[in-house]
């Protein structure tokens, strides 16, 4: 039976992009390995944007060239502009994700551009894109808070999400960039988006801050029937221009928490939690998730 759940992996790309010690190109091409194995659909494998910005992610190329990609599975890769448009077909990319967001402050701070700018920016990128059927994700940080401007309206999250739909993108992600939503606020935005938006072309994407990333989940699940979600092996992550801010969830615990509502889930939760435990003595750290290091030997439907 397929799932019904669909899983994006961010854990190479919004995982590791915030943390401090260096990871190798080994370590990096072994986690993507592993994920691979485990059933997610797509994996978000690293970012084609300036080293200067994210050195953790400078080699991005050769990670995307030293991968092993199982068929079936979709690489995806974040572009901001032209020159990482180059960089993500060199790599061979399967998907780009193009990125703003539904705060001016928070857009500026994280791509140097204000809204309306980066919109602009990104139609060549789309443009080329669609010539090459990639198919585009365009991701709405601050959908919720802003670490600068506080509550975002929904109407402003509606606004910027037409406007790449409108330019050509597949579909989009809203995040919750600084984990400060709540299940009021998902019921919120979802009541209104899903107005004008249909709901295989959105995508959630919860960061665990303050441990609602879960709680919102859930509700976008059994209320609204959500099943497109990001999450990140581990619960790794969190965000450079976003003091504070926590990884995603974890796909392990999004997993287990999904399946326990009935949901036919994709991956083995195992399997996602082993392949971001053998990142630890890189880490310097052990993961954020609940499941991992619960989940061994244990049996999941999956
Ligand atoms: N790949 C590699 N280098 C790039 C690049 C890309 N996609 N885009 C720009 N650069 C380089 C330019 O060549 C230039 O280099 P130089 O200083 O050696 O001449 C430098 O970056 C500045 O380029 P510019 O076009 O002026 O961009 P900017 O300074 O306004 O920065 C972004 C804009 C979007 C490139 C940058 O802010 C960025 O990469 N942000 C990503 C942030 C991110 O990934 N956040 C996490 C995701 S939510
Ligand atoms: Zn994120």
């Amino acid at each position: 039976m397929k799932s019904a759940i669909r899983i994006t992996e961010v854990g190479p790309r919004d995982g590791l992009q915030n943390e401090k010690a260096t990871i190798s190109l080994e370590a990096k091409v072994a986690f993507i390995n592993a994920l691979s194995a485990t059933g997610v659909q797509e994996i978000e494998a690293g970012a084609f944007v300036s080293p200067k910005a994210i050195p953790q992610l400078a080699d991005s190329e050769e990670v995307f060239s030293r991968i092993e990609r199982k068929p079936g599975v979709i690489y995806s890769a974040l572009v901001p502009n032209e020159k990482g448009m180059e960089r993500a077909i060199f790599g061979r990319a399967d998907k780009i994700a193009v990125f703003t967001a539904a705060s001016e402050t928070f857009n500026q701070k994280n791509i140097n551009a204000g809204i309306k700018e980066s919109i602009e920016r990104f139609e060549p990128v789309i443009r080329q894109a669609k010539a090459m059927k990639m198919p585009v994700r365009g991701y709405v940080s601050a959908a919720f808070h802003c670490p600068y401007e506080g509550p975002v309206a929904p109407q402003k999250v509606l606004g910027v999400a037409l406007e790449l739909l409108a330019l050509g993108a597949d579909e989009v992600s809203l995040g919750d960039t600084i984990g400060r939503a709540n299940p009021d606020e998902t019921r919120r935005l979802l009541d209104l988006v899903l107005k004008e938006i249909p709901k295989k072309k959105i995508v959630l994407h919860f960061h665990d801050t303050y441990g609602m990333a879960i709680a919102n989940a859930l509700a976008a699940y059994q209320e609204y029937q959500m099943v497109g979600f990001d999450s990140s092996a581990g619960g790794l992550g969190g965000c450079p221009y976003a003091q504070g801010a926590a990884g995603n969830v974890a796909t392990e615990d999004l997993l287990y928490a999904l399946s326990s509502l009935g949901a036919k889930i994709p991956a083995s939760i195992e399997a996602v939690a082993g392949a971001a435990g053998a990142l630890i003595p890189f880490l310097g750290h052990a993961l954020y998730s609940r499941a991992a290091g619960r989940a061994k030997g244990q049996t999941f439907p999956s």
